[in-house]
């Protein structure tokens, strides 16, 4: 057991905290830092419940150990409303009742807004069902697209008849 210092920038607020080198980003977010906004399903990168922005892109940050990213900046769902306003992405969750018992789903909105970034970018999704993979080109996310693009998030309530039409509303 080595212990480390590391910088986290989360939310907005900086914080250096001594982390056992073993300590995932998830567990230094929700053990030392109090935020629990991002969850713990299944603790190995199956699940998404915790998925977060590492700079800028989204991980399972039960895979992502904290020593691995000092001077990082994280963003929870929690910190995508940090003025107390909805991030329209939540907003549109709420519109479209995409969640049942809701413990996948800041892992879900996190998700869908670096989704829709990387769409954006023009990122083309890795693999298509018959593992073909899509290729470059422009985007377009329809209903099948949003839910390859979104495999990564699984909602144990199966809510995806309603978070489909939710990333969808924003996605168009
Ligand atoms: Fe990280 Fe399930 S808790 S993917």
């Amino acid at each position: 057991m080595v212990d480390v210092e590391v910088s986290l920038r989360v939310d907005g607020t900086d914080h250096r905290l001594t982390v056992d080198t073993r300590t995932s980003v998830l567990d230094a977010l929700r053990e030392r830092l109090g935020n629990t906004s991002p969850k713990k399903g299944c603790d190995h990168g199956q699940c998404g419940a915790c998925t977060v922005l590492l700079d800028g892109r989204r991980v399972n940050s039960c895979l992502a150990l904290a020593v691995a990213h000092d001077g990082a900046t994280v963003v929870t769902a929690a910190g995508l409303a940090p003025a107390g306003q909805l991030h329209p992405m939540q907003a549109c969750f709420i519109r479209h009742d995409a969640f049942q018992c809701g413990y996948c789903t800041p892992g879900q909105i996190v998700s869908a807004v670096a989704m829709l970034a990387e769409a954006a970018a023009g990122w083309p999704s890795a693999v298509t069902a018959d593992g073909a993979g899509r290729g470059g080109g422009a985007v377009v996310l329809d209903d099948d697209e949003i839910r390859e693009r979104m495999s990564g998030n699984l909602c144990r309530c199966a809510a995806y008849a309603n978070i489909v039409p939710a990333v969808a509303e924003m996605a168009r």
